[in-house]
């Protein structure tokens, strides 16, 4: 009888609820602007959810083809959400109306998580964005912070060859997605937290949270697309759940702080001041005019974390798997690395600013297989007009890098791997042009270049100088997987298997 009573409530509250969606979404779309983006058709209160796929970049450029190669507007349940699929409309976003579309929306999760959205991916344009951006940059991500991370990467470097080594002298095939995330990961959890979390029980804890993290981040969330039915984000206990992954990580994070202030059993680095000791000087000294508590220290070590470890490993996995597809550009990378290096054990920055074709060949693989697709929205701030068209104050904009680096009216043969055409080209990772644009661009485009191609470089340079590379018995380099996970960031679904053997001059 209860549960009788509780369905049919249920039901009631359902009906009612969609029949205020309809109407809401009527009304919505009679006070819409003059010349909107076009758009593929749409059901009420669903809008165009039904023609998404995990592989959001993948349905968006489908769409976006019969649509609008430019622009194309979709609503996302009762949100309209733009979707920018060119190199022009990109540039126009980012560059010529970026302060009109600087801002991040207002996200249940994000705030849930990321300390009511204080990380300063997601917070919404403003003075507290500035500073924790500064901060993040200043102390973790400017070319001086990146110099002096030099040591942890080296040594890292130094851990991840003789793991190769070990794995070699037992026979065994390298699981290069497995050595490549512990690398980016040892090496910014040192340069962030200032010790590893990789064993024991931290190591567990810290597997966990971000195992949790990932999953509640990831989840379809009612109250972001159809606010209307946020219920059953209530009902089906994804709210409960979140709050307590939120609540399990600020506990991490309490700890990690906790332990450094008290210093003991530390991994300490001569010369080098991690990304949490700077966070806690500035806020013993204090901000002037501001406060910088410890929500704030929390989103910013998030910030660093999670902004340089999973794209770094990404973009490093995706290298490999296109250089074992292609042994031609394997050889010549390989030989440029190795005739730049001329047998030395240590591979210096210089040596590897005259790699030029390494560059070329991480390059294609970004224009290939951006490791952030489509990064989370941002927010029109207010009414404007791009390239002809009305955008409404509220849109959501989702710009699909992946779609802009495969656009065939830009790149000849688009779908296929030739880092040659890259070498003596005018457009690169800094000078792009919109064309190829892996780290997004603008105000809120990635402030971890320079750190996260750092790490890249180093790492592959090491693996390719060190080691010769290829597929496993039976594995041909035409039948390489190049499937894609669904997640934050664009892994492969399969993981990388290789033999290695040790080269030396
Ligand atoms: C290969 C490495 C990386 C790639 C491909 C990458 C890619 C991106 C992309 C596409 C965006 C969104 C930009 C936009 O919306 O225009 C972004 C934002 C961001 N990235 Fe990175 N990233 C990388 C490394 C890093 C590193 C090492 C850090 C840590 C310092 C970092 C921290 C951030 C932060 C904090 C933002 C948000 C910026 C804002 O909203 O103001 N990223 N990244």
């Amino acid at each position: 009888m209860h549960t009788m009573l509780i369905s049919l409530m249920y039901t009631v509250s359902f009906l009612f609820t969609l029949i205020i969606s309809i109407k809401l979404y009527y009304s919505n779309r009679s006070t819409t602007n003059k010349n909107p983006p076009p758009s593929p058709p749409t059901f009420p209160v669903i809008g165009n959810l039904h023609q998404l796929s995990p592989l959001i970049h993948r349905s968006f450029l489908s769409l976006s083809n019969r649509y609008g190669p430019h622009l194309m507007l979709l609503h996302l349940g009762s949100v309209p959400s733009l979707v920018v699929s060119s190199s022009e409309a990109a540039q126009e976003i980012m560059q010529t109306y970026d302060h009109e579309f600087a801002s991040k929306p207002n996200i249940k999760i994000f705030k849930t998580i990321f300390y009511d959205s204080k990380e300063v991916a997601v917070a919404p344009y403003g003075e507290e964005w500035r500073q924790a951006k500064k901060n993040l940059v200043l102390h973790y991500a400017s070319a001086k912070a990146v110099q002096m991370f030099s040591t942890i990467r080296d040594q890292e470097i130094a851990l991840t060859i003789n793991e190769i080594k070990d794995l070699i002298s037992c026979n065994k095939v390298v699981n290069l997605s497995e050595v490549i995330s512990e690398h980016t990961n040892g090496v910014s959890c040192r340069a962030t937290f200032g010790r590893k979390y990789n064993s024991g029980e931290a190591g567990r804890k810290f597997k966990q949270v971000s195992q949790n993290l990932l999953e509640v981040v990831t989840h379809f969330y009612f109250a972001d697309s159809i606010p209307q039915l946020a219920w059953i984000d209530k009902i089906s206990g994804a709210n409960a759940k979140a709050d307590r992954v939120a609540e399990f990580m600020d506990e991490f994070l309490e700890g990690a702080i906790e332990e450094r202030i008290a210093k003991t059993d530390l991994d300490v680095c001569e010369g080098v001041e991690p990304f949490i000791d700077a966070l806690l000087r500035i806020h013993k000294e204090g901000v002037k005019g501001r406060s910088f508590n410890r929500s704030a220290i929390k989103a910013n070590l998030m910030d660093a974390y999670l902004g340089g470890t999973d794209t770094v490993s990404a973009l490093s996995e995706w290298v490999m798997t296109e250089l074992l597809a292609h042994p031609s550009s394997l050889k010549k990378v390989q030989e440029e690395v190795r005739t730049v290096v001329k047998g030395k054990e240590y591979i210096t920055e210089e040596d590897i600013e005259q790699m030029n074709y390494l560059k070329a060949v991480i390059t294609e693989t970004a224009r290939l297989h951006p490791p952030v697709p489509v990064p989370p929205s941002r927010v029109a701030t207010q009414d404007s007009k791009v390239m002809g068209f009305d955008i409404a104050k509220g849109t959501r904009i989702y710009v699909n890098i992946w779609a802009i680096g495969r656009d065939p009216k830009v790149w000849d043969k688009p779908d296929e791997f030739m880092p040659d055409r890259f070498v003596e080209s005018s457009v690169n990772l800094v000078k792009h042009d919109f064309k190829i644009i892996p780290f997004g661009g603008g105000r809120r485009g990635c402030p971890g270049r320079v750190f996260g191609m750092a790490v890249v470089e180093n790492l592959l340079a090491n693996l390719l100088c060190k080691f010769d590379w290829a597929l496993p018995d039976g594995v041909k380099e035409d039948s390489v997987n190049m499937e894609e996970a669904f997640g934050l960031t664009s892994h492969k679904k399969i993981q990388l298997l290789a033999t290695a053997k040790p080269f030396t001059m």
